[in-house]
This record gives C-alpha cells, sequence and structure tokens, in this order.
C-alpha cells in the first residue's frame, strides 16, 4: 500500500480510537505506556511465508527514548507499524496504556524517512491536515498549531510552500504536523536518513529537542548505530530475520548536556559504539 494511502486511513481510523482518558481509568498511572508481548509476525506472500519477527518483548516507560537498530529486512518497520495499529500480529499482543491495541490510535504519531508534505499546500496547510482529516480542527487546535510553528521557528513559512523549505524544515513540519494530533507517543522510520550528513546531525539535535520539549515518548528505528546512542535512553539491538532482540543497551554518558551532538562528545559513546557495531555482524 502506499505510504500516503496507508498515512490517510492512518488518520482517518486514527478519530475512531479510544482515548488515553479511555485507559487511565480512575487517574491510575501505568508504569509502562507501550508494552509489547512475545510479539511475531508472519507474511503471508505469493513466494509462500516470511517470519519477518519472533518473541519479541518490551517494555517503554513514559518520556523514554528507544531506538532500534538491526540488519536490513530484519522486521524494524514491521514493529513499529504493529505498536501503531497498522497491522496486527500474528503472534502475542501489543498494549498501549495497558489497553490491547487493535486498531490505529490518535495517541501514536508515525513519521517516516519521506516527509510527504503536499508540494499544493502550503506549510500552514499541510501541518493542518491531520486535524482536517480527524475532524478536530477548530480555534482551539488551530491556535496549538500557530503556537507549535511560532516556538519552532516555522511561523514566517507557514505560507510557503515545501518546495521553498531546506529539508531540515521540511522534516521540522512533518513532525509539527504529527504532533499537531497530539500524540503520546512517537513512532519514527528511518526519519533523517533522506537527508545529507550534515543536515542529517542538525536536524537530529533539533528534533530530538523537540521531541524532548513535547515530553513525548519516542520509538525510532535507524540504521545508523552513532545516531542511536546519540539520542537513547536504550538501543534495541535486532537479530538478522526473523528479528528477534538481541540485547538492549542502556546507554549512559558522562555528558554536560545530553543532546545528540554534546553526547557524542562522551567518553563513553565509543564503547557502545563498538558492542553494538559488534552485536550487528555487519560483513562488508
Ligand atoms: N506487506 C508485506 N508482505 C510480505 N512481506 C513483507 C511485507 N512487509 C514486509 N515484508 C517482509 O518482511 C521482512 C521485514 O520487513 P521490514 O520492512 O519490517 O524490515 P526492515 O527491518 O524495516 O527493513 P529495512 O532495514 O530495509 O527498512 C522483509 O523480508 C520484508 O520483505
Ligand atoms: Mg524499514
Amino acid at each position: 500500500m502506499h505510504p500516503l494511502i496507508a498515512s490517510l486511513i492512518y488518520y482517518i481510523e486514527s478519530s475512531k480510537g479510544y482515548s488515553v482518558d479511555d485507559a487511565r481509568e480512575g487517574d491510575e498511572k501505568l508504569s509502562y505506556i507501550v508494552e509489547v508481548h512475545n510479539l511475531g509476525m508472519k507474511y503471508q506472500s505469493l513466494n509462500g511465508e516470511i517470519n519477518a519477527l519472533e518473541n519479541i518483548n518490551l517494555s517503554v516507560k513514559e518520556g523514554e527514548f528507544i531506538c532500534i537498530v538491526g540488519p536490513s529486512g530484519c522486521g524494524k518497520s514491521t514493529l513499529l507499524s504493529l505498536i501503531s495499529g497498522l497491522i496486527m500480529p500474528t503472534s502475542g499482543k501489543v498494549l498501549i496504556n495497558g489497553k490491547e491495541v487493535l486498531k490505529t490510535s490518535c495517541d501514536v504519531g508515525y513519521m517516516l524517512q519521506k516527509d510527504h508534505l503536499f508540494e499544493w499546500r502550503t506549510i500552514y496547510e499541510n501541518v493542518i491536515l491531520g486535524l482536517e482529516i480527524t475532524k478536530t480542527l477548530n480555534q482551539e487546535t488551530k491556535n496549538y498549531v500557530l503556537e507549535l510553528l511560532r516556538t519552532y521557528g516555522l511561523f514566517e513559512f507557514k505560507d510557503k510552500y515545501p518546495g521553498q523549505l531546506s529539508g531540515g524544515m521540511r522534516q521540522r513540519a512533518a513532525l509539527i504536523r504529527t504532533l499537531a494530533v497530539r500524540p503520546q507517543i512517537l513512532l519514527l522510520d528511518e526519519a533523517f536518513s533522506a537527508l545529507d550528513y550534515q543536515t542529517r546531525l542538525a536536524v537530529t539535535d533539533d528534533i530530538y529537542r523537540i521531541i524532548k520539549k513535547e515530553n513525548k515518548t519516542a520509538i525510532l528505528v535507524t540504521h545508523d548505530i552513532a545516531e542511536s546512542i546519540s539520542m537513547a535512553d536504550r538501543v534495541v539491538v535486532l537479530t538478522k530475520r526473523p528479528g528477534t532482540i538481541k540485547n538492549i543497551h542502556e546507554i549512559k554518558l558522562s555528558c554536560p548536556e545530553r543532546t545528540p551532538l554534546c553526547s557524542r562528545e562522551a567518553p563513553e559513546f565509543r564503547h557502545y559504539f563498538n558492542k553494538i557495531w559488534k552485536e550487528l555482524d555487519v560483513h562488508v
């Protein structure tokens, strides 16, 4: 399915999803926002069955930043699609705020490698798209979007078209579009890999600060080991297909400020890099 159609269906379905308030009955604070239990996914294709993921167990705390790394085709995107409710697992389950994920929900925002901004809509018209589709565009949500644009330096560009913006600004606009529907959890699938190296470093720093300031829980899939260490509280390493969890590294870095750029200067950084590199067992 074309990703745009998938994301449109996602937004439409999102409007019907359960709400966070439903899940937090009696204001009871749950310790994990995302729980993945014995998750497995087998695809049926014309060439037979593809065992994409097997026995994945993972619990994510509110506000945590998780990075997932693994060889090509090991099921990373599949894992995000399962967490988002875009597809259903063949075994196991995903819980969000303690409730099993059976469909997509506004609580989860999904950002892909391509920004999927519509070239014929202005930046403002692009960032309100999710609100239009979920029929939640009103004065309050419009003000929220304008505030996001102002806070994150895109207000002056709101009447410009995507083609008039740099790659980094486009990615920021895509993040604001995702944030506009107020998800609790952000899923980012190779969200920065279409950018050149220098822009990518700046954009990861930028996006990381926004995610932290907005107090979101994030799960980022990346091929880039350094990127994963620089952003994550924990890095999950997957094996080759069928993807299983090989190891989970808690990242503890001594640096004055925990931002992606500062993290790269930490003395422990290389140690994590070497360990994860060995675990990924990359042959060139
Ligand atoms: N809809 C589908 N139907 C059949 N097979 C699929 C489908 N989606 C993914 N697969 C297969 O499942 C496996 C895992 O795919 P997935 O895209 O999740 O991997 P990935 O780790 O994200 O890969 P990459 O690193 O290339 O992005 C691959 O072998 C892929 O070909
Ligand atoms: Mg993928």
